[in-house]
């Protein structure tokens, strides 16, 4: 079959842009409100998109009497709408930094139990800095102790998730047997970070584990998507950049003995759609007016790492040396480098890269007709830039409701998307190879004979 787009629908406040949860035409429900996410959800599913996405941060933003973000919980809103929707894949965001293996490992097997088989982890070390201020408040973990603690979560929760045997369950009434104990077993971690006994208290799960998804894009970021992730976030401004990632990101993969195939790649992509692209642009100057640039100066500072930008002025062409060394920060060092990458291509002044970056954060922004949207989308699936796309509405469900209606239409007729989904399992709506089980792997082999 040819080769096929995968979508997934990142959902962030009431849309991407900075400005969305102010605009008329967003939902009027409010960000805490269930029934929003579980409707979103529902019109994915409709349009057959692979997967819903949650971010997530552990700390409130110090922007938030002027910005409305995502507030629930994600594994919590998961389990809501796992039960409100039949096929889509179910993606939240957890943090290896401030979360213990055994509770994750617990949690997103329940999800993929609770979503027969559609849960997804995004993993993250967590670089806001504010967020440490809530676990035990020693200061910011610094970017390579994250990714080193990371590592070690990650033996540790894949451990777990493989303690038990697919066959482990008898349910027997009749004989009185409900589980197997030869096929139920200790992990016996003892690590630098870690000390976990094991086994999980929980079944294998329907996919045997759950999506593992990253969107680390340092060099270590990269590296530890190359080990771990199936399906990998990426931020780019330009299609060069994102081809670099991809051709790297693959070629780490395969460096580590993996399938390249088997590493999704999807970058950002936040579309503002019109009928014409007088209409799209006018979309945009109404949406970017309920701005405020302050807020986005806030933002900006949080992203270095709280580096102080009060005495920009708004309308001065900025350069490189405004900003700090990106290899000093502490925070989403990729994020920094997509930033000033824009700073040294096209000399913004504050105002104008504010405005960019409302949009949507750093990710591709554009604004079109549906034909432009799907060409620039198969541009990207063909030329080495993209598997497929984190959809990132800048108004919701407004922008992700023209984006169902107008633009998968074009990519199903081009042959680049799903009319239905052909599996149940989020692994097998992003063609992933069932991952196999260290369970087997360490069985004596006279145990496995007769299992
Ligand atoms: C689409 C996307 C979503 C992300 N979601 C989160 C998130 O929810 N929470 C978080 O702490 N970091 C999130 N990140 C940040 C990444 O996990 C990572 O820290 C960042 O890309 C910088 O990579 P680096 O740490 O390798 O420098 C996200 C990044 C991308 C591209």
């Amino acid at each position: 079959m040819k080769r096929q787009l995968h979508l997934n629908l990142f959902i962030h406040s009431r849309g991407h842009h900075e400005a969305s949860w102010r605009h008329p035409a967003t939902s009027p429900l409010p960000l805490t409100d269930i029934r929003y996410y579980q409707d979103l959800a529902q019109r994915a599913e409709a349009a057959k998109f692979d997967s819903i996405f949650l971010a997530d941060q552990l700390a409130l933003g110090g922007d938030v009497a002027q910005a409305a973000r995502t507030w629930l919980e994600p594994l919590t809103v998961l389990a809501a709408v796992a039960v409100a929707t039949q096929r889509i894949g179910l993606i939240a965001t957890c943090s290896t930094t401030y979360t213990e293996p055994f509770n994750l490992a617990r949690q997103f097997a329940s999800i993929d139990h609770i979503s027969n088989g559609r849960a997804a982890w995004n993993i993250v070390t967590s670089w806001l800095a504010a967020a440490a201020a809530n676990f035990g408040g020693e200061g910011q973990v610094s970017h390579a102790d994250r990714y080193a603690r990371g590592e070690e979560f990650m033996a540790v929760v894949k451990a777990l998730w493989d303690s038990w045997a697919e066959d482990a369950v008898l349910d027997d009434r009749a004989s009185g047997q409900y589980a197997k104990p030869d096929r139920i077993r200790s992990v016996n971690h003892r690590g630098d970070f870690y000390k976990v006994e094991g086994p999980l208290n929980l079944p294998r799960c329907p996919q045997g584990r759950p999506v593992l998804v990253q969107a680390g894009s340092s060099d270590t970021g990269r590296r530890f998507a190359a080990r771990h992730a199936e399906a990998v976030f990426t931020a780019h401004m330009a299609k060069e950049t994102a081809q670099e990632f991809y051709a790297d990101l693959k070629r780490l993969a395969a460096a580590e003995g993996r399938d390249p195939s088997q590493v999704l790649i999807l970058p950002g992509l936040s579309p503002m759609i019109g009928s014409t692209e007088a209409e799209a642009q006018r979309l945009v100057r109404e949406t970017n007016d309920l701005t405020d640039p302050e807020v986005g100066r806030k933002r900006l500072s949080n992203r270095f790492g709280g580096a102080d930008f009060s005495h920009l002025p708004l309308d001065r062409p900025l350069a490189p040396d405004d900003f700090p060394d990106p290899g000093t920060v502490q925070a989403a060092r990729s994020r920094t480098e997509v930033i000033l990458n824009l700073v040294r291509r096209d000399k913004p002044t504050l105002r104008q890269l504010l405005g960019y970056l409302a949009g949507a954060r750093g990710h591709y922004v554009t604004a079109g007709t549906p034909e432009q949207i799907a060409d620039l989308m198969a541009d990207w699936f063909t030329d080495g830039a993209a598997d497929g796309f984190n959809v990132m509405p800048p108004l919701l469900p407004l922008q992700l409701d023209v984006f169902s209606r107008e633009v998968i239409p074009i990519l199903r007729r081009r042959g680049l998307f799903r009319d239905e989904y052909e599996g149940t399992t989020l692994r097998e709506h992003y063609g992933l190879a069932w991952p196999e089980s260290a369970f087997e792997r360490a069985a004596p082999r006279s145990e496995r004979q007769s299992a």
